[in-house]
């Protein structure tokens, strides 16, 4: 009498031991498949890549905004395509592009020094723009910079 409930119980035990392993392997592939998209966006951000649209990210688009806005809006004009007291600032890394990232910074910090070491980009520039001087911002980290020269590029698109 007693037998067929516990035979019952077995087999409801089995069951359920069947259905927790079924869950841990559809978990398992879920997290691996969750790995490989992300891996693939990332793909996408790589810089340089021109067979890809270009990514856009918000959050250094609006500090880049805001570090443009406070530092350089009074001489570079906001749309990048027309001068002001200072030159349009679409293309600028394009420009500097045969040196080191940090010549750009140097100049950013303190184009005046750059020009003193002979750098051939800063003392174009300054020959361009004779008698007028940028302010200097020895403060700027190099995150700051790159987050204004990002909010140039998209400002340029
Ligand atoms: C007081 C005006 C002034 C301010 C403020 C200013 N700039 Fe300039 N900028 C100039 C001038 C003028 C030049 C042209 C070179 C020269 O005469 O020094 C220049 C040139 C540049 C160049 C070189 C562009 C090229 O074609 O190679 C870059 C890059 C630049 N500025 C970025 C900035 C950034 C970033 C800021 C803010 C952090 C800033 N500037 C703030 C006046 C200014």
């Amino acid at each position: 009498m007693l037998l067929k409930p516990l035979i019952n119980l077995c087999w409801c035990a089995l069951a359920l031991c069947l259905c927790m392993f079924a869950d841990i392997l559809y978990q398992d592939y879920a997290k691996r498949n969750r790995a490989r998209q992300t891996a693939s966006t990332e793909e996408i951000a790589v810089p340089g890549d021109t067979q890809t649209a270009p990514t856009y990210d918000e959050e250094i688009y609006k500090a880049g905004k805001k570090l443009f806005r406070s530092n350089c809006a009074t001489c570079h004009n906001r749309n990048m395509k027309d001068r002001m007291t200072g030159p349009a600032l679409t293309g600028t890394e394009e420009r500097w592009a045969d040196y080191p990232r940090e010549d750009l910074y140097a100049w950013i910090r303190n184009s005046q020094l750059l020009a003193s070491s002979g750098h051939p980009r800063a003392l174009k520039l300054m020959q361009e723009y004779d008698g007028k001087v940028m302010t200097a911002f020895p403060q700027l980290k190099d995150e700051e910079i790159e987050k204004i020269l990002y909010y140039v590029e998209v400002q340029s698109r």
